[in-house]
């Protein structure tokens, strides 16, 4: 028979297999840990911090999405000093963020702006520093707006490529770090033709779909009139 082990979630004793990470056991469970960057099936990125929980005997948080769980450990997932914490990670995303959902493809899809609401984060406090980057807009099938991008890495793991090398990497430190395609290049017409795993997988407006016909230039024409 499978091993199992027994641990305390929110004051509630549950079991679990010994390969298993806290977040997968606290969903099992039925409690939802927000996460950004966390791709089921895949290998943790630990990019965006957002999953921390608090631990019994830890000095820190611990990112859920990556620590394994053990017998007997005792977790909270919302305790106040985890959603002040995530609270603080997603003003930061968000200082650094265009103010363009009102107009934004993804708007009613997007993992930050639904984190943000579920925690009640509205203006940030944070001075604002946002990123421009010029649209990505050569391409037949999907618009990349790296200004939209909140460094989750997801695009860069589930990229596999047309030819197995996969498109995007990341480059550059601290603010300026960034997910690029090629060595910093736009993406050309000719980028790929393949899955549109990147499309489906980013949580923001970073990457999405090419619109009909006409409502790029709709939309263009929108943000010279705002
Ligand atoms: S990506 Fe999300 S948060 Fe950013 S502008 Fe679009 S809807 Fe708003
Ligand atoms: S482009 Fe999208 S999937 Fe890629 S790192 Fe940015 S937000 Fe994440
Ligand atoms: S979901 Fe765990 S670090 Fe992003």
């Amino acid at each position: 028979m499978e091993k199992k082990i027994k641990l305390t979630i929110n004051g509630k004793e549950v079991s679990a297999r010994p390969d298993m990470t806290i977040l997968e056991v606290a969903k099992e469970n039925g409690i939802d840990i927000p996460t950004l960057c966390y791709i089921p099936d895949l290998s943790p990125i630990g990019a965006c911090r957002l999953c921390v929980v608090e631990v019994e005997g830890s000095r820190t948080l611990v990112g859920s999405c990556h620590t394994p769980v053990a017998e007997g450990m005792v977790i909270q997932t919302h305790s106040p000093k985890v959603i002040a914490t995530r609270r603080v990670l997603v003003e930061l995303m968000l200082a650094s963020h265009p103010d363009a959902c009102l107009v934004c493809d993804k708007a009613n899809i997007c993992e930050l702006r639904r984190i943000a609401a579920d925690l009640e984060v509205g203006l940030p406090r944070f001075r604002a520093r946002k990123h421009y980057y010029p649209v990505e807009d050569e391409h037949p099938r999907m618009v990349r707006d790296m200004s939209k991008c909140v460094q989750c890495w997801r695009c860069v793991i589930a990229c596999k490529g047309e030819s197995g090398t996969p498109l995007f990497g990341t480059a550059y430190r601290g603010f300026d770090s960034k997910v690029i395609y090629g060595f910093d290049q736009p993406l050309g017409s000719q980028a790929c033709d393949d899955c549109d795993a990147c499309v489906e997988i980013c949580p923001s407006g970073a990457i999405r779909k090419v619109r009909k016909a006409g409502e790029e230039r709709a939309n263009k024409a929108l943000f010279i009139k705002g």
